[in-house]
C-alpha cells in the first residue's frame, strides 16, 4: 500500500495547491460566494477522482505539469454535484467531508451559485491550460461536459436517482443510475489522463473498461458505507439512504449479496488492467482501496 499512500499524500498536495492557485481568495468580492466555495473544496474529500487522472496520465508518459489542472477541474465539478447533492431540494443533508453542508453554513442560493462557479471554473481552468495543445483542451471539455451532463452523465443520474426515490427499480435501472450519476465522472477523470498523455487506442479503451467498473464499484461501496460506517466516519450522516427510500445495491440485492457484487466488480475492473502491457499496479491498488475503503 506504500504505492497509494505515495499517490493520495503527492495527490492532495498538487490538486490543493492548484485549487488554491485557481479559485479567488476569500477577500475578493463577492466574499461570501468565494468563502462558501472553498468552505467545501477545502473541507477534506479523497480527492479520488484527481488521483485518477494523476495516475493514468503518469503511466502513459504525460508530465505532471500537464496533468494538474485537469486534475484540478474534475475535483472542483466533483465538489459542485456534492455541493448540489445536499442541497434540500434533493438529498437535503446537513453535514459533508465532516462539516455543516454548504447551504446549511451559508445559504441556498450562496451554495447554488457556488456550484455553479466550480463548473465554470472547471471548463476555464481546462479551456485556458497553456501546457496543453488546443486539441487536447478541446477534446477533454468534450468529455468532461459529456460525463457531467446528460443523457449518460452525473446530472442525468441525479436525476434518475431522485426519481427512484421510494420506487421499485429493476436491476437495469439501478445500473443506469449508478453508471450515470457516479460512474460517468470517475471514468472520464481517468480517461483524461490517458487523453493528455496521448495514449494508444487500445489502451484508451482498457483504460475506459477498467473504469466504468472502478465507477460501478465507487457507487456499491458508497451505498454499503451508508449503512455500515457511522458517521464520524464518514464525516456525513449514515443511514440516509433507507430514510430517503434511495434505490441502493443492498435496497436491491440485501447487504451480503451486494458485499458480494462488489467483490465481483472489483475482479472485472482488475481484469481488463491486464489487457495494458505497461505497469499498472498503482492502478489495481486503487481498486483495492475502494472495496475495503471505510470512508
Ligand atoms: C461521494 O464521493 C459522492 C459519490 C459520488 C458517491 P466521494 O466519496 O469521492 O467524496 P469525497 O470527495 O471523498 O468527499
Ligand atoms: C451522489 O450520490 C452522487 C453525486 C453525483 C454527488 P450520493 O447521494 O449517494 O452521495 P453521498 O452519499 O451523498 O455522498
Ligand atoms: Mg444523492
Ligand atoms: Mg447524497
Ligand atoms: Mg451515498
Amino acid at each position: 500500500m506504500v504505492g497509494l499512500e505515495k499517490l493520495f499524500a503527492e495527490c492532495r498536495e498538487v490538486t490543493d495547491k492548484a485549487l488554491d492557485e485557481l479559485i479567488p481568495l476569500s477577500e475578493t468580492e463577492p466574499k461570501k460566494l468565494h468563502e462558501a466555495i472553498r468552505w467545501s473544496i477545502f473541507a477534506g474529500g479523497k480527492r479520488f477522482r484527481p488521483m485518477l487522472v494523476l495516475a493514468v496520465g503518469r503511466i502513459f508518459g504525460a508530465e505532471d505539469k500537464q496533468l494538474w489542472r485537469t486534475a484540478a477541474a474534475v475535483e472542483m465539478i466533483h465538489t459542485y454535484s456534492l455541493i448540489h447533492d445536499d442541497l434540500p431540494a434533493m438529498d437535503d443533508d446537513d453535514l459533508r467531508r465532516g462539516r455543516q453542508t454548504c447551504h446549511v453554513k451559508f445559504d441556498e442560493a450562496t451554495a447554488i451559485l457556488a456550484g455553479d462557479c466550480l463548473q465554470a471554473l472547471a471548463f476555464q481552468t481546462i479551456a485556458e491550460d497553456e501546457s496543453l495543445a488546443h486539441s487536447v483542451r478541446v477534446k477533454l471539455i468534450s468529455e468532461i461536459a459529456r460525463a457531467e451532463g446528460t443523457p449518460l452523465g452525473m446530472v442525468a443520474g441525479q436525476y434518475f436517482d431522485l426519481e427512484a426515490e421510494g420506487q421499485s427499480i429493476s436491476i437495469q435501472q439501478l445500473e443506469r443510475i449508478h453508471h450515470s450519476k457516479t460512474g460517468a465522472m470517475i471514468t472520464v477523470s481517468a480517461q483524461a489522463g490517458a487523453i493528455i498523455a496521448n495514449a494508444s487506442a487500445s489502451d484508451f479503451q482498457a483504460i475506459t473498461d477498467y473504469s466504468v467498473k472502478l465507477g460501478l464499484l465507487f457507487q456499491i461501496t458508497d451505498d454499503l458505507l451508508d449503512i455500515t460506517q457511522p458517521t464520524e466516519v464518514l464525516g456525513k450522516t449514515a443511514g440516509k439512504d433507507l430514510v430517503a427510500e434511495k434505490a441502493t445495491y443492498p435496497s436491491l440485492y440485501g447487504l451480503e449479496e451486494a458485499q458480494k457484487l462488489a467483490e465481483k466488480v472489483h475482479a472485472e475492473a482488475c481484469q481488463e488492467l491486464d489487457k495494458i502491457e505497461k505497469d499498472t499496479e498503482i492502478l489495481r491498488l486503487l481498486v483495492d482501496f475502494i472495496l475495503h475503503r471505510k470512508a
